[in-house]
């Protein structure tokens, strides 16, 4: 990390107090919210902060699907494979995004603009099948809508469109 990312861990942690290891969770949310994922470098600062170990963080990072230990992509797919959701196609869609990002589930692009994962129920069954991009939940989804939900994703200056030779439905 660089000093200016250094600082803005800094920066969050000064917001719990300290010695309360109970808090680290709210921390990590808050690091998991603006990198996408944990660095290790604020497990360690929480372990100093809240007077616990690193391993006990490490472990309660490790069992809890809402945060990653590895840097994600800035755009993470999440295909809902819960029950309701998988009755409704999930699978089909998890392998369409699968596809058409070169991607298996838990897997980063190389240039880290996408990551696809796999999610426990979102507790939204009524609208299934759901997909989150980041914290957005899209509801009523089905196997042959991934290359248009895709559309206009990725960096300014390198659209995904082009990776995907404009396979967009556009209706
Ligand atoms: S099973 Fe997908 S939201 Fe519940």
């Amino acid at each position: 990390m660089d000093r200016e990312e250094s600082k803005r861990i800094a920066d969050i942690l000064g917001e719990f107090r300290a010695g309360e290891p109970g808090l680290a969770q709210a921390f990590f949310g808050r690091v998991q919210d603006e990198w996408n994922w944990i660095p290790d470098e604020a497990i360690q600062a929480a372990a100093d902060h809240f007077g616990t170990s690193y391993f006990s963080l490490q472990q309660l990072l490790s069992f809890n699907p809402s945060f990653s230990l590895e840097p994600q992509g800035r755009l993470v797919i999440q295909v809902c494979r819960g029950l309701s959701c998988g009755q409704g196609g999930s699978a089909d869609i998890a392998s369409e995004y699968g596809r058409l990002l070169g991607l298996r589930p838990g897997e980063t692009t190389p240039d880290h603009q996408f990551s696809l994962r796999n999610s426990f129920c979102m507790g939204r069954c009524a609208t299934g099948p759901n997909v989150k991009f980041n914290k957005t939940c899209f509801g009523n989804q089905e196997p042959g809508m991934a290359a248009k939900m895709l559309q206009g994703q990725g960096s300014p200056d390198q659209p995904l469109l082009p990776k995907l030779g404009g396979e967009v439905d556009k209706r």
